[in-house]
């Protein structure tokens, strides 16, 4: 079945297509027809333009849109810093935290829940590179919590695009744009700068995080694919224009903003968007859409054939961040290792599995709500015992991956990994080469003779 049998029923509406211009309006002809911001918009809103690229970016990557609301956003009382002294997620701007540059290849058991924080103070940066001061570079965080945000609070991060994937729990987020519920097996991207209040109607809530600093998320190239599959552009869905009336509440709009905190007071909802149209806005996809590609002869090919959305570097091909899932898939490869090959990459590689187990790692240790990391040319691959079966298994066509999905953040750059990573989660498996690699044994067999380079004929290759 092309979609995911979720647990908890969708109640929000939302308008399909990624990258498609949209507009939305809660009240019929609240959105002005043609002019962008007449002298008096409709009903007396305020027309405000929210640039999520430059205005002069080239019209293929250019993202604007128009909001028509009861009130702009910049009526507030000046930010303030708050918890400056906790809250820091920016990863190279940490002076008293060190970031750890290590070759080690990392395993985390699974992260633990946390009933006493909301979403805001749920965030915990694992391991990022670059800055978002100098927007390059992106974060990883893992988020738990167990509260909802104050009712008169909202939050955004003037740092980066949130890719957010839950693995336990139900995100509803209300955000200008329109209301989003995201369950395990969906994903939700939330641009830089977008407000959003987050609360969670089946209880705590965990997951995985990856914010981008630079650019925006966008679909592959499907090359010689052709015009379909992997993720299919109509399957990506946008919130419908919802508003709140509220000018007498005093609300708090919290900015991640260079990694920390600060908030500011207003006397009305951040959420009084009464209608809106562009490129720039919120999306969720269901990962159980996603249209797998594999080979059909021999051979395992790259990873790459996985990627749900890319964030290219500069240069074609080279992303900074790449999502990239592991579904559910039919392996039906002749004369052919069907694991992942060992491999040392010049990108990184951080993985999370949301529920089931990964096919690559049967060992059990890596777990749901746990992860791994294979920086920059760290060497891995299968561990001793996936090796074995798979060189012995009869290769019938086999399905793997059912009831599973695991997700790979990829990335040309070099992450480093925060000391919350490494030592205070206390979830490093100390144990990880020991128990996938280190037992692997050689297997070469010598042949009896060799001259000048050939091996005798009697001798089994
Ligand atoms: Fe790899």
């Amino acid at each position: 079945m092309p979609f995911t049998q979720f647990a908890v029923k969708e109640k929000y509406r939302y308008q399909n297509g990624f990258g498609s211009y949209h507009e939305s309006e809660a009240v019929e002809g609240a959105l002005p027809i043609g002019a962008n911001s007449p002298q008096k918009p409709p009903y007396g809103l305020y027309a405000e333009k929210l640039s999520g690229t430059a205005f002069t970016a080239p019209r293929h990557e250019n993202l604007q849109s128009w909001l028509y609301r009861i009130l702009p956003a910049s009526a507030h009382s000046p930010f303030e810093p708050r918890e400056s002294s906790t809250y820091n997620t920016n990863p190279e701007n940490k002076p008293h935290e060190k970031i750890h540059q290590i070759p080690n290849q990392l395993r985390w058991d699974p992260f633990d829940l946390d009933e006493t924080v909301d979403w805001v103070h749920s965030l915990h940066l694992v391991a990022g590179a670059g800055d978002p001061t100098m927007k390059s570079g992106i974060g990883i965080f893992i988020f738990a919590a167990g509260k909802d945000m104050d009712p008169h609070e909202a939050f955004y991060s003037a740092d980066g695009d949130f890719l957010i994937v839950p693995q336990h729990g139900v995100l509803d987020i209300q955000t200008e744009f329109g209301k989003i519920l995201v369950r395990p097996n969906e994903i939700c991207v939330i641009p830089r700068g977008i407000r959003y209040r987050v609360t969670l109607p089946e209880g705590p809530v965990r997951g995985y995080i990856l914010e981008l600093y630079q650019g925006h998320f966008s679909l592959p190239e499907l090359g010689p694919i052709g015009s379909n599959c992997l993720a299919n552009t109509r399957d990506f869905q946008a919130p419908v224009a919802y508003f709140d009336e509220d000018t007498t509440n005093t609300w708090h709009v919290l900015s991640k903003f260079a990694g920390h905190l600060f908030s500011a007071k207003q006397t009305h909802t951040p959420f009084d968007i009464v209608a809106w149209h562009g490129l720039y806005y919120p999306y969720k996809y269901d990962l159980g859409r996603f249209n797998t590609i594999g080979s059909i002869s021999f051979d395992h090919p790259d990873p790459s054939i996985f990627t749900v959305l890319t964030a290219q570097s500069d240069h074609p091909g080279i992303a900074v961040a790449d999502f990239v899932i592991f579904p559910p898939r039919w392996l039906v490869q002749e004369d052919t290792f069907r694991p992942p090959w060992y491999h040392r990459n010049t990108m990184s590689e951080f993985m999370g599995l949301i529920h089931g187990q990964y096919d690559a790692k049967t060992g059990g240790g890596f777990q749901p709500a746990g992860a791994s990391l294979h920086n920059v040319m760290s060497a891995h691959g299968p561990d001793a015992t996936t090796h074995e079966k798979a060189s012995n298994v009869e290769l019938k066509p086999n399905k793997v991956g059912e009831r599973s999905m695991a997700f790979m953040f990829e990335s040309c750059l070099m992450v480093g990994v925060t000391d919350w990573g490494l030592k205070k989660c206390k979830k490093v498996q100390e144990d990880y080469n020991a128990e996938s690699w280190e037992p692997l044994k050689p297997r070469f067999k010598r042949p009896s003779k060799i001259e000048n380079g050939k091996a005798d004929s009697k001798d089994e290759i």
